[in-house]
């Protein structure tokens, strides 16, 4: 078993039947969907707000039940994968595309768990490309802006096209080197035109669920550890 795959499953541990379960994106979330989806036809009881359409195609196929926010107003926990976790559990995240619909879906939930395998673990963030969202209206002039704040943008391809994201914007990935304050940079980015948002989420997770390659032990951390 893969360290994602340990992540991604014990972190169902923490849903409750009668919960509003925030499904979040990529390849160790997975395997939370997956068991949710056993769980579920074991007789859990949940509803659930996919992150991407990816996902909800998941969800879809492993039965878990899912609703919207025209129906509910905020969801008990959203369970998520990451690019990066720094110290503080600040994360980086977006790396499949799916940045703005998960920090809609995050900062709408109670609580928000992270299932990473143990490589994401990071002293500072920055070494993983920040993805930022963009409008594709003038998007040169929004990366140039994006360039001034000290990386190099890469507008991301598909196929030789410029990647489209579920909301039919652009990314660009942004090598910073270092981010030693991701709120600080968060907050200037998010002032540019043409920016949606950005893949520094900070002051969001609430937990973290560390699975290993090597070894069967799954860490849990949180801010205070
Ligand atoms: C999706 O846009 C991302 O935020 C993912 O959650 C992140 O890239 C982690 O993906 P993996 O679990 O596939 O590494």
């Amino acid at each position: 078993m893969t360290g994602k795959q340990r992540a991604g499953e014990r972190a169902t541990d923490f849903v409750r039947d009668g919960m509003v379960v925030g499904l979040g994106t990529g390849t160790t979330v997975y395997w939370t969907i997956r068991r949710l989806g056993e769980l579920v036809r074991g007789g859990l009881r949940i509803q659930g707000i996919p992150t991407s359409r990816r996902t909800e195609a998941l969800a879809i196929e492993e039965g878990i039940p899912l609703t919207t926010f025209e129906r509910v107003g905020e969801l008990d926990l959203t369970i998520d994968g990451a690019d990066e976790v720094g110290p503080g559990l600040e994360l980086i995240k977006g790396g499949g595309g799916a940045l703005l619909r998960e920090k809609l879906v995050a900062a709408a939930s109670r609580r928000l768990i992270i299932v990473v395998e143990s490589s994401k673990l990071v002293p500072t963030l920055g070494r993983f490309p920040l993805p930022v969202e963009i409008v594709p209206f003038a998007w040169e002039i929004t990366a140039r802006r994006i360039a001034a704040h000290g990386c190099i943008p890469t507008l991301r391809r598909s196929n030789s096209q410029p990647f489209l994201t579920d909301n039919g914007n652009y990314i660009v990935d942004c090598e910073f080197g270092a981010i030693p304050d991701p709120a600080a940079l968060h907050q200037r980015l998010k002032l540019l035109p043409g920016v949606v948002e950005t893949g520094l989420f900070v002051d969001m997770a609430e937990l973290v669920v560390v699975g290993y390659d090597d070894s069967e032990t799954v860490e849990l951390l949180t801010r205070e550890n």
